[in-house]
């Protein structure tokens, strides 16, 4: 689902900034993961779905190799020649545009030229729902486009994810991108992290009568930031100590050898991303044979093993899922690379009410900053308005 709105803010807003009509707009969706946290970087599996939320790129290229980026967030215009975009030249939300357009650069020969963006974004910024990725996927396909790059959705996927780790400096894995350029009307995006075979799942949550409940917790988080990278360094850390390029290889079996030859936080982090990835497997097969109101135990199992092995979550993300859980929500689990961001709950929609009032009433309670709590829906992924 694309919102007019946005579409033609972000054009309007383009015309008046740079006094001139783009060629185009271009628009990405954010994304919630299902299940399979810190899988990706992994090699593992992750079920996520892009969300009708999107952000919208106004985009037209120059004649020199002037790049300006802006967008309603803030009021600044960001500019830099195009051969100068580095890590240290480039800062702040403009990184992930500037960055995609430097990664587009390594990926592949072209006739590269400078260009105006104007950015527009209904995708909340710091809930885990991947703002960024939106950014970046909808600059992507509209370089890509009108630098004639003939890159595939897999490559502007690995686009996406170079621009973030080389000139963002986060090390981040490839799931967000790949949900946001693959993404279907009601399905999700089954990925093979190792060689991005994608398969889309139905989700079927309005035929079984249920939504998707985000609770933006509020809590702010930034995988530039020392948890996130920590984490991947101890699930690599893990993989040579065990003999094996990366986690992937190892299954349930593995774990007792793992548990004599790691120290205790390694092994823990292990078997977080070893049973995280079996959840996955089940999870498809679960929404494949029996349907959505069969996976709740599963993203259970994934919040706790990622707030008591993975050590991510933080007070008011458990908060949200004990209190979505206790009060209808038939799973419910943190989303994205945690500590803060949000928590999803599979609802049927007779509670959702009920769910709501519940976790707002207990943050009150406990003095949390009220969340913000809203429904997503599985959409299509990246594309060109017009
Ligand atoms: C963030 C990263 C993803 C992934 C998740 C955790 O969203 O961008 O690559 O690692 O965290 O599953």
């Amino acid at each position: 689902m694309t919102s007019d709105l946005t579409e033609n803010a972000a054009r309007a807003h383009f015309e008046t900034l740079y006094e001139y009509r783009p060629t185009g707009v271009w628009s990405a969706p954010g994304r919630v993961n299902l299940i399979g946290e810190h899988t990706d970087y992994n090699e593992g599996f992750v079920l996520p779905f892009a969300i009708n939320r999107r952000t919208f790129a106004a985009v037209s290229l120059r004649q020199d190799n002037i790049c300006r980026v802006a967008s309603s967030f803030e009021p600044t215009v960001h500019q830099i020649e195009l051969d100068a975009i580095s890590r240290d030249a480039v800062g702040d939300w403009a990184a992930y545009p500037f960055g995609v357009a430097w990664a587009l650069q390594q990926a592949t020969a072209g006739n590269f030229t400078g260009f105006d963006i104007f950015i527009d974004s209904d995708v909340p910024v710091g809930a885990g729902l991947s703002s960024s990725a939106a950014i970046e996927c909808a600059v992507a396909v509209a370089l890509n486009e009108l630098w004639s790059l003939g890159l595939d959705r897999r490559a502007l996927a690995r686009v996406g994810q170079h621009a973030e780790n080389a000139i963002v400096g986060a090390p981040t894995g490839i799931m967000d991108q790949s949900a946001s350029l693959l993404g279907e009307t009601d399905h999700g995006v089954f990925l093979d992290c190792r060689d991005l075979a994608a398969q889309v799942v139905e989700l079927g949550f309005a035929k079984e009568g249920l939504e998707l409940l985000i609770i933006d917790t509020k809590v702010a988080h930034r995988h530039a930031d020392g948890g996130y990278a920590s984490r991947r360094a101890a699930c690599e850390l893990g993989a040579a100590a065990l003999g094996v390029g990366s986690l992937r290889e190892l299954t349930a079996q593995d774990l007792p050898r793992a548990a004599e030859l790691l120290d205790a936080t390694t092994f823990a982090r292990v078997r977080h991303v070893v049973t995280e990835n079996q959840r996955v497997l089940d999870t498809v097969e679960t929404l494949r044979t029996l349907g959505p109101r069969f996976i709740g135990e599963l993203m259970h199992a994934s919040h706790v093993s990622m707030r008591d092995d993975f050590e991510i979550s933080v007070d008011e993300l458990d908060t949200a899922v004990e209190t979505a859980l206790k009060h209808g929500a038939i799973g419910a689990r943190m989303t994205g690379g945690g500590f803060g961001g949000a928590a999803i709950a599979l609802t049927p929609v007779a509670k959702i009410s009920e769910v709501t009032l519940a976790v707002l009433a207990e943050f009150e309670a406990l003095h949390y900053t009220k969340p913000d709590i809203f429904v997503v829906s599985a959409a299509p992924g990246a594309t060109r308005e017009e």
